[in-house]
């Protein structure tokens, strides 16, 4: 379904660069308004996931088509977040991991996974309201919603918050791939309200991300 259809539900729209805090923040705001949390990231990561265990070259868009239309998508909810399966598995711990963080940017680049992904995350709305977060959700996902936001940080700031979770991650290179693509490139979506984590305590841009979307609308 789409958010031009009239539906109770609502969506909030989280976009940002790697590592940029958008996931907490997601998962702070959903606890506080007591919607459901969508990781869209996990979807294009699950997508890489295949491929590995596959043996599918994520860089070649035909192979990567031909697998999608092989494999068993699940998207759930389980205590208010996104859940995935692939062919009744769940990737676990090796969505974060090495292998998936070189791949999945190239897989995110392919149309045909974005529209696959895109028809499942607008489903999402169908089970309750939604606060939402990764790249194209308040330009392609959900464009017609009031509640965006842009969560930033300096490369450096994010390079570090990564780090300090103990992941090693290509957050420059996943950053450079997504802006640059021609399928939903990351970006400021029209009417998105950009917040610069880089100097603020994870309450601090909650709050202000609150703020913010009360001034959106959002009933108090
Ligand atoms: O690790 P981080 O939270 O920064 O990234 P993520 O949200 O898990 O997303 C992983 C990758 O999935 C991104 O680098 C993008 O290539 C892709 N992605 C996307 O293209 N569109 C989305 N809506 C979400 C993620």
């Amino acid at each position: 379904m789409s958010d031009c259809k009239p539906t109770r539900h609502f969506a909030i729209a989280i976009d940002g660069p790697a590592a940029s805090g958008k996931s907490t923040v997601a998962r702070r705001l959903a606890e506080r308004l007591g919607l459901i949390m969508i990781n869209t990231g996990a979807m294009y990561r699950a997508i890489a996931w295949a491929t590995i265990r596959k043996g599918v070259d994520a860089a070649d868009p035909e192979a990567v088509k031909a697998m999608l239309a092989e494999i068993e998508l699940s998207c759930g909810v389980n205590n208010g977040g996104s859940t995935i399966l692939i062919d009744g598995m769940d990737p676990g711990e090796a969505l974060r991991q090495d292998p998936v963080n070189a791949r999945v940017s190239k897989v995110a680049a392919i149309p045909e996974v974005r529209e696959l992904l895109v028809a499942k995350q607008r489903e999402y709305l169908t089970l309750g309201s939604l606060v939402m977060e990764g790249r194209d959700i308040g330009s392609v996902v959900f464009p017609n919603t009031p509640y965006k936001l842009y969560i930033d940080a300096s490369e450096e700031v994010r390079l570090a918050r990564r780090s300090a979770e103990g992941l090693a991650d290509v957050v420059s290179q996943r950053d450079a791939e997504d802006s640059k693509r021609k399928a939903s490139p990351l970006m400021v979506a029209e009417g998105a309200t950009v917040i610069d984590s880089s100097e603020m305590d994870i309450d601090e841009v909650v709050e202000t991300a609150l703020d913010t979307l009360r001034s959106q609308g959002l009933p108090a």
